[in-house]
């Protein structure tokens, strides 16, 4: 079947994935990348498919609901798979608005523009907002995990946010009828995640002999899933989920900060050829984050028990793939700390 499939936040770390996976898996779809450029945009994350026939990028802001509008009318736009969003925590704290203005107004202005678009002709149609089991607030230490019945209870700028949109996203199915779908998912790892995330931001510390600030005492937790897993959720629920319903996702992996960061410590001396141990001085106890939550879990048996997902890779595993990409992409990590990544847009699509 042809699709005229509008991807948003394709330039980001897990939109790079799934935008990879769905030009490449569906020849008969059109992907419409749509992504501002901000900071956490980087476009030669899609260097590889950038040439594919049924590839399209627009930069464009979510917040601009003018040109949001244009870009259904002129691709006819049925489906929207929506990623764009400010992502890391402790800019939330720096800087709540931006959070607020992209996170909220963006994602209002996207169902907006799908809602006059569709103009009540729902069939085939599907709007996925793609959320974080940060919504849920924090869980205490023991076994107890976020269901899909778990009451939201955000507390960094960033949760609040993004919780106050998947709110809309629900808003506009009960009240308009809109298609939507939302799934909330736990921390991802892998390829062409920006190093300002701990895991990237470590590996690119320990090859550089830089200090690898942990928050506080170490102990927060959370449920770490690898993004190929994520992304392969995605493309399944997209095709095959139910409309109006929520699911989680995750790894069923928990770490603690401080377990996760001397594992990383050990596989990347090891694979850099270090004696056993080496890094470990890097180690520095920093302030802790305001507002830390102590533990993310999520139980992702729905989405098990009606769609048939389970993670396929295992966490040590999918931490070594992550490590040897990042020491044999060290190009990537550099582009961005120059600042020479900012470039890729003007110089491959304005030429
Ligand atoms: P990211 O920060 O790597 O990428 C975000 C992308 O959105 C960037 O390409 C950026 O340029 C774009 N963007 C930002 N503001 C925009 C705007 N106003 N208009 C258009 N584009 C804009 O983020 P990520 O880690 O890939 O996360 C993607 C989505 O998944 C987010 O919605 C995030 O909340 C959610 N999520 C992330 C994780 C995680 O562990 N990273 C876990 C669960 C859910
Ligand atoms: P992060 O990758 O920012 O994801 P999130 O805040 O969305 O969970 O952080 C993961 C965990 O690592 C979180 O508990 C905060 C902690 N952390 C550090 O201890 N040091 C750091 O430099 C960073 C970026 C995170």
């Amino acid at each position: 079947m042809q699709r005229n499939l509008l991807i948003t936040g394709g330039a980001g770390f897990i939109g790079s994935h799934v935008v990879r996976r769905m030009v490449e898996k569906y020849p008969d779809y059109r992907i419409v990348n749509l992504d501002k450029l901000t900071y956490a945009g980087n476009l030669s994350n899609l260097q590889d498919i950038e040439e594919y026939p049924n590839y399209v990028f627009e930069r464009a802001d979510i917040c601009d609901i003018e040109t949001l509008r244009a870009i259904f009318r002129r691709y006819q736009i049925d489906g929207v798979i929506h990623l764009a969003a400010e992502s890391h925590v402790d800019r939330s704290i720096a800087d709540p608005f931006t959070f607020a203005r992209t996170n909220v107004l963006g994602t209002l202005a996207l169902l907006q523009a799908a809602k006059e678009y569709w103009n009540g002709d729902w069939n085939g149609k599907r709007f996925y907002h793609i959320s974080t089991d940060e919504v849920y607030g924090a869980l205490p230490l023991g076994g107890e995990f976020f269901t899909e019945q778990t009451k939201y209870d955000p507390h960094s700028p960033y949760s609040a946010s993004k919780a106050s949109s998947d709110h809309f996203v629900r808003a506009f199915h009960d009240t308009y009828g809109l298609p939507t779908i939302i799934t909330n998912c736990s921390n991802n790892y892998g390829p062409y995640q920006f190093p300002e995330k701990l895991i990237p931001l470590f590996i690119d510390n320990i090859r550089n002999r830089k200090p690898l600030p942990v928050y506080g005492r170490g102990e927060n937790i959370r449920d770490w899933l690898y993004v190929e897993d994520h992304a392969r959720a995605i493309d399944l629920i997209f095709h095959k989920g139910k409309i109006a319903e929520s699911y989680n996702i995750g790894g069923c992996n928990e770490w603690r900060n401080i377990d996760l960061v001397k594992l990383l410590i050990s596989t990347t001396d090891r694979i850099l050829g270090n004696p056993e141990g080496t890094s470990e001085s890097l180690i520095t106890y920093v302030a802790d984050r305001a507002g830390h939550d102590l533990r993310y879990a999520i139980d992702a048996r729905k989405l098990r028990e009606e769609l048939g997902w389970s993670p396929s890779v295992q966490f040590e595993e999918g931490l070594e793939k992550t490590v040897k990409w990042y020491l044999e992409n060290g190009n990537w990590l550099d582009d961005i700390t120059s600042g020479r990544y900012l470039n890729y847009y003007e110089e491959r699509y304005k030429r």
